[in-house]
């Protein structure tokens, strides 16, 4: 059901997309506009711009753009109704009455599910029947309170026991299905999860979206469960304990492997730690800790895995542009039994102590090599002198430089020979990468995404005219009588031509917020690329009249045909007057 135009309108300008996108990111202020760390794609430097005039956002980096409903799209994952709606909260506006969205209702249903059983799995923890639970938090130390903060619950060794209440509440079986909460054995459904520890996932928001339970038996074929991934419920995007540890003091947040660890931690006192949901980090987590934070301290599990797991996090924390430090242990396996064998203190030292990815990095390499045989010494100053190379900073360089060379017993002078020599290799690589590129530019960088400055003149053309159309849409009969949809090749353009030229006949305002509806969440962003190109040229007569020329007299050559559509002979003579053009 489309909503009104004047709504969307109404609920825009009631969210200015500067104040809305800083509840997400850090912003930095230039000149009028903002720009940002773009929180789609992983960058080190800000390529995302918010424009206040325009009311829009758009990245240079990954083509990711749009107006604020987009924005929302893109972060929230919603889709456009459920964006609005979003928004339309946010701004206290009331929704017209018949535009309710189913998804969008589910997913509240979902969620008013997942609340209800982590009430009732609370309920039983304090009950008679929870003394198996209650006994087995005891003895992991959990106080009263911490169990409290994260609203933790248990489930006796039974195949219906929330089946029944939550069907005696009213959900149906299905829902139940759907919320991950049965799992279902030729046509019977039993309940997932049984005889476990139930911690609660909850989201920014404070939505619980989904659980993890871990099992009281020493040899369960599983030791904790997660739910499946639901309408409400996906791991690559969610933190557990983000909810409190978004909101920490402290200027890093602290990364761990389980629940376990992150409830420990902050029962100690460390309310930063946050934890993947028993996957290794994705790129979107990263992402999302970047929204909160420069450093993390990755403080996995002091087992082979944990360390394997750590260079892992440090690569994509890096990507997203965040610094990582990696806490290091001994004499435990995991910050869970740190802390409690060490407390609180114990734990900061080692918080304190924690190197930079690099002496990580240098340590790692001295693994199953005998440091004190010269083969040993040798293949580890190999790799080493690579990994120095790659540091750029001089300083840094250095300090590792001089830390390697204790560490082997060298002079640091000969070390520093050796790699500065690697380097002038890797930058001699570098450019002969970047030459090959100039003179063969890789034509879809990333995933589709073409900037404009690599764009044919035909397809610059199809977009300038759309924003001309955009810009001043009184044009559109003069435009109208010189070319058609057919003139316009690219099939994106040819749809937003028409599109556009379609809500132009009908008094609809042509800007972003109106196109939202018909084009996706990734076609806005090429739309706003669209717009913000030609924002930077004069909208004058004489441009819009050197595009039209071009689709008129691509046309005359070869009668309205697509370029897929050409023979080989109209190709290759195309292919000839490019050329010329450009002169290659
Ligand atoms: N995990 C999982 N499935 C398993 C084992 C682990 O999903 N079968 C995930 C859980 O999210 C868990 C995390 O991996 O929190 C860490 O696992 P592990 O180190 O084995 O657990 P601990 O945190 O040490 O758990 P505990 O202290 O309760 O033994
Ligand atoms: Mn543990």
């Amino acid at each position: 059901m489309p909503l009104p135009n004047e709504f969307i309108e109404q609920v825009r300008d009631a969210n200015e997309i500067t104040s809305v996108i800083s509840s997400y990111i850090s912003l930095k202020r230039a000149g009028r506009d903002s720009v940002c760390l773009c929180p789609f794609h992983s960058e080190k430097t800000p390529s995302c711009h918010i424009y206040t005039d325009t009311q829009s956002f758009y990245c240079f980096g990954c083509g990711a753009g749009g107006d604020v409903i987009n924005f929302i799209r893109l972060i929230e994952h919603l889709d456009y109704l459920e964006s609005v709606k979003f928004l339309a909260q946010r701004a206290n506006i009331p929704m017209p009455e018949d535009s309710f969205d189913k998804r969008a209702e589910a997913k509240q249903r979902m969620l008013e599910i997942n609340r209800r059983a982590a009430r009732f799995f609370r309920d039983i923890l304090i009950s008679e029947k929870g003394l198996p639970g209650r006994r087995y938090l005891q003895q992991r130390q959990l106080s009263g309170n911490t169990i409290r903060k994260y609203g933790l619950g248990y489930v006796p060794d039974s195949w219906d026991t929330l089946k029944k209440y939550m069907l005696s509440e009213g959900y149906t079986e299905q829902e139940l299905l759907d919320a991950a909460l049965l799992a279902k054995k030729d046509s019977h459904s039993y309940d997932k999860f049984r005889n476990r520890v139930m911690f609660p996932i909850i989201d920014r928001r404070g939505n619980i979206i989904g659980f993890g339970g871990r099992t009281l038996e020493p040899d369960a074929p599983a030791k904790y469960l997660n739910s499946d991934e639901t309408l409400v419920f996906h791991k690559r995007n969610s933190l557990f304990s983000l909810n409190f540890a978004k909101n920490t003091k402290e200027k890093y947040l602290i990364l761990c492997e389980g629940y376990m660890d992150v409830i420990s931690l902050n029962q100690a006192g460390f309310d930063n730690a946050v934890a993947t949901l028993g996957t290794a980090i994705t790129p979107e987590q990263a992402r999302l800790m970047r929204q909160y934070c420069e450093e993390v301290v990755i403080s996995y599990d002091s087992d082979g895995a944990g360390q394997k797991a750590t260079m892992k996090a440090i690569n994509l924390l890096g990507e997203a542009g965040i610094e990582a430090r990696v806490l290091q242990m001994s004499g435990a396996k995991d910050p869970d039994e740190y802390v409690k064998k060490y407390g609180a203190d114990g734990f900061r030292l080692l918080l304190e102590k924690s190197g930079g990815a690099i002496s990580f990095e240098l340590k790692k390499l001295a693994v199953g090599l005998d440091m004190d045989a010269p083969e040993g010494k040798s293949s580890y100053l190999k790799k080493a002198v690579n990994l120095l190379a790659a540091i750029n900073n001089k300083i840094d360089r250095m300090v590792y430089i001089n830390d390697t060379a204790k560490l082997c017993g060298l002079s640091a002078g000969e070390i520093e020979k050796a790699v500065e020599e690697k380097r002038k290799i890797l930058a001699y690589t570098a450019r002969k990468n970047e030459a090959k590129e100039l003179i063969n530019p890789p034509k879809k960088p990333r995933d589709g995404f073409v900037p404009s400055s690599q764009l044919s003149p035909q397809e610059k053309a199809q977009r300038g005219i759309i924003a001309f159309m955009m810009h001043s849409p009184d044009l559109l009969p003069k435009i109208e009588k010189r070319i058609t949809e057919n003139d316009f090749s690219n099939e994106f353009c040819q749809k937003l031509y028409q599109g556009t030229a379609r809500r132009i006949k009908n008094g609809i305002s042509v800007d972003l917020s109106s196109l939202g509806d018909e084009f996706s969440a990734q076609e806005m962003g090429k739309i706003t690329g669209i717009i913000n190109e030609n924002n930077l040229l004069p909208y004058q007569k004489e441009r819009l009249e050197e595009y039209i020329r071009v689709l008129e007299n691509h046309r005359d050559r070869y009668g309205g045909k697509k370029p897929s559509e050409l023979s080989e002979e109209e190709m290759l003579k195309e292919m000839e007057l490019i050329r010329k053009k450009i002169g290659g």
